[in-house]
């Protein structure tokens, strides 16, 4: 079987990337033949007096992708007698780093351009850094435009040199430099007779024959579960694609997170019944015995994983919409989807020089490393020993947009020495015995808007009627356990997820819990809901318009904000997302207090 080589090219828009990959298609026949006339026509009219212009091939099939707005990475498929390739070519500015990571992850090897007329740029060691993070481990670096340097050995050895010593601090299994003129075809698909001081393959020649097969993959086995089938009662099996190792009927497996154990039962790929099942097979497994295994759950053999709910990243940010820490995603692992917090930014990543810059922002095409929490133990890799079970992304919970792509560094362990602890007295315990439902009632608004008022109103009509209540207070909680936090975006975040926490114990304590606070993002009030449970927590928005809020002005904060006192103000100089499916709205312009109160009431169906 000829095996396939998944490589990309990279270089800036003048290093002659299209001309490369086009003559290499061209000089290895690999055109249809009305392609090759087309190509011959165009250069009449082209920009090189009627020779070939390779890059047109290219060319054309970057203007056919443009009209596809989301695809940023154009694939080209070809083969030769010795081998198969796929091709991801990328635009190469710096605003394109997303694209060129997100090509950089699919391919075994990087094709680095360096224009001989001007050696190692900035822009080389960006590709190579990007490259290089994205896991690539064998580089050849094509010095192009030869001839526009008179094909002088002694500038190519110049540049070979400033290579070796940009490539020093990566550890790369292949490395090969090969210097060539895109188009004049000077060592692309045959030997340049202009170059006779160099004697090793072409370009062509080299990626038909370089090895790049990962050898660690073949340690283990790994399945990371896909499915749970149970078509009947008689058969439960586990279905997903080998990720690594062999498998075969009899063998001990174990069962990541939980750590359970057993034996293999039956192999099936497709509805064939195997003995033995290999790595890249779409499998189903039956185990001997019943143990909990669901998706997301990793079937391994020979294999030690990760186990943590804490993991140290680095991440490249792709989404419009910045990062800052406390933000809370889906995290997408193997096949393991779950919430997750990128708990804090450790430095953003100078892709230019290596240099680590402290910030407590990424914005989209920057790369940084990070820390992220995910809300349970999940079975993962670092990602140099498993590129598999070593990468995520990051998933936005209200576009569903991937907002970054990242790899796991190492496991953070500091969580593992904890164990929940058991009470005998539980929270349903603590509500029968005082007669009620716990709930926590999520007051959210403009600062202004009531919200307060009408909490401290409905608390004492809850109270009236008998209920044991607690209210959290925005400014209250703030001069207290939350003294240490502003009003930056991360510090609300910080604000609204202690609240949730506190309204969770409280409701464990059996009480039901009024907040006001403005949490003035989708995200966070989102959070809270799971923090608490749905279905113990009401949103109620309380609905005045920023004009209304501003007109009232009880604590003359607005009046403040607009003379520019105070920074970030909500409404003004920091935004204000409205729910969109609030559980009570409650419009306090149009009603008494009490009025809203007895609507809340009936809602809540708490009526005596
Ligand atoms: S939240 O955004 O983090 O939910 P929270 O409800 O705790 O805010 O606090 C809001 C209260 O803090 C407002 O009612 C107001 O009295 C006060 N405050 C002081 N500075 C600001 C600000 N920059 N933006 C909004 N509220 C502020």
């Amino acid at each position: 079987m000829q095996s396939l080589l998944k490589f990309i090219t990279c270089g800036s828009v003048d290093d002659g990337k299209s001309t490369l990959i086009g003559h290499m298609l061209y000089d290895a026949k690999l055109l249809f033949a009305d392609q090759e006339r087309a190509l011959e026509l165009d250069s009449k009219v082209g920009s090189r007096n009627g020779e070939v212009d390779y890059s047109l091939l290219l060319d054309g099939l970057m203007a056919e992708r443009e009209q596809g707005i989301t695809i940023d990475v154009a694939y080209r498929y070809f083969s030769t007698e010795n081998r198969s390739f796929i091709v991801a070519d990328t635009p190469g500015h710096e605003e394109y780093t997303r694209n060129m990571a997100v090509g950089a992850s699919y391919a075994d090897l990087a094709v680095v351009l360096i224009d001989a007329s001007q050696g190692v740029l900035v822009q080389t060691k960006r590709h190579t850094r990007i490259c290089a993070l994205m896991g690539i481990k064998h580089f050849v670096f094509a010095v192009n435009k030869m001839d526009l340097v008179g094909y002088d050995q002694e500038k190519f050895k110049a540049i070979k040199k400033d290579i070796r010593m940009m490539t020093a601090e990566y550890e790369l299994e292949s490395m090969h430099i090969i210097p060539v003129s895109a188009t004049e075809g000077d060592n692309i698909t045959m030997k340049s007779d202009n170059m006779t001081w160099y004697k090793d393959d072409t370009l062509l020649g080299y990626l038909e024959k370089i090895d790049v097969h990962h050898v660690e993959d073949e340690d283990g086995f790994l399945l990371p579960v896909q499915r749970v089938v149970r078509p009947d009662h008689t058969f439960r099996g586990f279905q997903g694609q080998v990720r690594a190792g062999s498998l075969k009927i009899g063998d001990a497996i174990t069962v990541l997170p939980s750590k359970e154990t057993a034996n293999v039962k039956s192999l099936l790929v497709g509805d064939v019944k195997v003995d033995e099942i290999v790595n890249g097979q779409p499998v189903t497994i039956e185990l001997d015995k019943e143990i909990d295994v669901s998706r997301g759950c990793v079937i391994c053999k020979d294999r030690k994983l990760e186990v943590s709910n804490l993991l140290s990243t680095r991440l490249l940010w792709m989404d419009d919409s910045h990062l800052v820490a406390g933000k809370n995603y889906f995290l997408k692992l193997g096949t393991k989807m779950i919430p997750a917090t990128v708990m804090n930014i450790k430095y953003k990543l100078d892709v230019n020089e290596g240099t680590h810059i402290p910030v407590d922002r990424i914005y989209k095409n920057e790369i940084a490393k990070c820390e992220i929490a995910v809300s349970d133990k999940i079975a993962f890799d670092c990602f140099d020993d498993n590129e598999n079970l070593g990468s995520f992304i990051l998933i936005d919970r209200v576009t569903n947009m991937t907002s970054a792509c990242g790899i796991v560094l190492h496991s953070l362990r500091r969580s593992d020495n904890l164990t929940w602890q058991e009470l005998d007295i539980t929270r349903q315990f603590r509500a029968e015995q005082k007669g009620q439902q716990p709930k926590t009632l999520w007051f959210t608004g403009l600062s202004g808007a009531g919200k307060s008022t009408l909490a401290n109103a409905l608390e004492q009509r809850l109270v009236s009627m008998g209920k044991h209540t607690m209210l959290l207070d925005g400014d209250n909680i703030r001069m207290g356990l939350n003294r240490n936090l502003g009003f930056k975006e991360q510090d609300r975040i910080e604000n609204i997820r202690r609240v949730a926490e506190v309204a969770k114990l409280m409701n464990d304590a059996g009480l039901i819990v009024l907040t006001s606070f403005i949490s003035p993002y989708a995200n966070d009030r989102q959070r809270a809901r799971e923090i608490i449970g749905t279905e113990d927590f009401v949103e109620i928005y309380v609905a005045a318009s920023l004009e209304e809020c501003e007109k009232r002005d009880v604590k003359g904060l607005y009046q403040r904000a607009r003379k520019g006192e105070i920074p970030n103000f909500t409404g003004i100089t920091s935004p204000y997302e409205v729910p969109e499916h609030p559980d009570i709205t409650i419009n306090t312009a149009d009603k008494a207090v009490e009025d809203c109160v007895d609507d809340i009431i009936k809602i809540l169906g708490l009526e005596a």
